[in-house]
């Protein structure tokens, strides 16, 4: 019986050894066992191999359980840091980074805002930081309390979880200390304890509805808007004779799409801000903030427009050609800016954004093309092949036409063409609308099931 306990108060003793022992700390050894480890991606192992690690962070507490010691490395020119976070963001954390330049350096991020406040380094011991083929590798212990520590040291002891956090930047700003994560970043799904073995899982809340944000974006803007824009334009005079909905067929479809387009696209909207919790402010790369800004814009052009539309004036009235200018005016420069924050928001370098591949891109370029051949076809092609008599061409009729309230425009100019569209117009809007459905839905599902690199 003795001897029993002696033996497990040996083989306890060795266990309390083995917390603090860990051969190689830049590797999975002990990971869920004697440490708590958190990486990208999950259950990687080292800096190098088949199994490398992008980052990696790792943290157990010493045998007096007075502090805590952290081991990180990651690829990059600039820092691997650790964030120890009352949010599951950004704000309200505190960090700890360990940088090319040999040093561990600490910052705040302040509670509203992504903003960081560079810090004296207190508590923290024992740093030793290598920077070597463009891998940064520490080790530093940080005491888990502090008597007179200010209120953005947290007490790490005890029953206090934090969110952890990851972040992997190339940038040092010139006092050395770290500037925005433009590597990679990660967040913890849940608090963790930062003086006990813990699990760490990451949250993937942010990168899946980064990517419904821009699923839905595409959905909106190329498979309803530059549809429902094309059908405002060129086929006003289109079947005429049938109305749908009670209305002229051109304008219940119009209708139909842009609501569509606009409820998606407020969707989306409200997604990006959902994951990012915050306003993309310049310091975020010139894409991010272009992508932001123009987002924006094309969101007021968007709302605008549908007011505009509410508020018609009625056709034959006086005010309303000023109307159809401003609502054209604005609605095409929403489509045309459109298309370029796809472009730009497929160019974010952003570890939320998935790594869209090379083809849908093209793709996209090739509609770009596609979309513009045709607009220039329903623009020359009447000019083109239609004055048999001096009727003005089919599209310059097009405009008036909606000024006219749908009982007097049986007598209208066109009414030959009116009836029955010509064939290649009808055969053009087909080609037109199998390609948009293709290209919609295609680069949609892309951006779905792509994963991050
Ligand atoms: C830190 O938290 C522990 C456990 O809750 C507590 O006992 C200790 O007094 C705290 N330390 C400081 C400096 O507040
Ligand atoms: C350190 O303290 C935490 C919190 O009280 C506890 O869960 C953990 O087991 C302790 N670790 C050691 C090595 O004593």
């Amino acid at each position: 019986m003795k001897a029993a306990i002696v033996i497990a108060l040996t083989f306890a003793s060795l266990i309390g050894c083995t917390i603090s022992q860990i051969n190689n700390p830049y590797s999975s050894e002990g990971c869920g066992k004697v440490r708590t480890c958190f990486s990208k991606p999950p259950d990687c192992d080292g800096p190098t191999g088949s199994d490398a690690c992008e980052m990696f962070a790792s943290w157990w507490p010493s045998n007096d359980n007075e502090s805590t010691h952290f081991a990180l490395f990651g690829h990059s020119r600039g820092y691997i840091a650790v964030g120890i976070s009352k949010s599951m963001g950004m704000p309200d954390t505190d960090v700890y980074a360990c940088t090319s330049l040999n040093a561990v350096k600490r910052s705040y991020n302040i509670p509203n805002g992504k903003f960081n406040e560079p810090k004296t380094l207190i508590g923290v011991s024992d740093e030793t930081v290598t920077f070597d083929d463009n891998i940064v590798k520490c080790q530093f212990r940080r005491q888990q309390s502090l008597e007179n520590g200010d209120d953005t040291y947290f007490n790490l002891s005890g029953d206090h979880l934090y969110y952890s956090l990851i972040a992997l930047g190339n940038n040092l700003g010139n006092d050395g200390t770290i500037t925005i994560h433009d590597i990679d970043k990660q967040s913890s799904d849940k608090p963790v304890s930062f003086s006990s073995v813990d699990k760490v899982d990451t949250d993937v809340t942010a990168y899946k509805l980064t990517k419904a944000h821009a699923a839905l974006m595409i959905i909106a803007w190329i498979g309803f808007a530059a549809p429902g824009i094309t059908v405002a334009r060129y086929f006003k005079p289109a079947w005429e004779k049938k109305t749908a909905c009670g209305e002229k067929v051109w304008f219940a479809i119009h209708r139909f799409d842009m609501t569509t387009a606009f409820l998606l696209a407020c969707a989306a909207f409200v997604l990006i801000f959902v994951a990012e919790r915050d306003y993309v402010g310049p310091s975020e790369g010139t894409t991010r903030f272009l992508h932001a800004i123009f987002g924006t814009t094309i969101m007021g052009l968007a709302i605008l427009n549908v007011i505009m539309a509410i508020f018609r004036p009625h056709p034959g009235t006086q005010r309303r050609i000023y109307y159809n200018i401003a609502h054209r005016s604005v609605g095409l420069l929403a489509l045309t800016l459109s298309v370029v924050t796809i472009f730009l928001g497929l160019n974010i370098k952003d570890p939320f954004l998935p790594n869209v591949s090379e083809t849908a891109f093209w793709v996209l370029v090739g509609f770009v093309g596609f979309h513009l051949l045709t607009w220039l076809s329903f623009e020359v092609l009447p000019i083109m092949i239609k004055p048999k008599k001096d009727d003005p061409p089919l599209v310059e009729a097009a405009p008036e036409s909606d000024d006219l309230p749908l009982d007097k425009e049986t007598g209208s100019v066109n009414e030959d063409e009116t009836d029955q569209d010509p064939l290649y117009k009808r055969v053009l809007l087909n080609v037109y609308s199998l390609v948009v459905i293709f290209t919609s839905t295609w680069v949609a599902t892309m951006v779905i099931i792509s994963k991050q690199d």
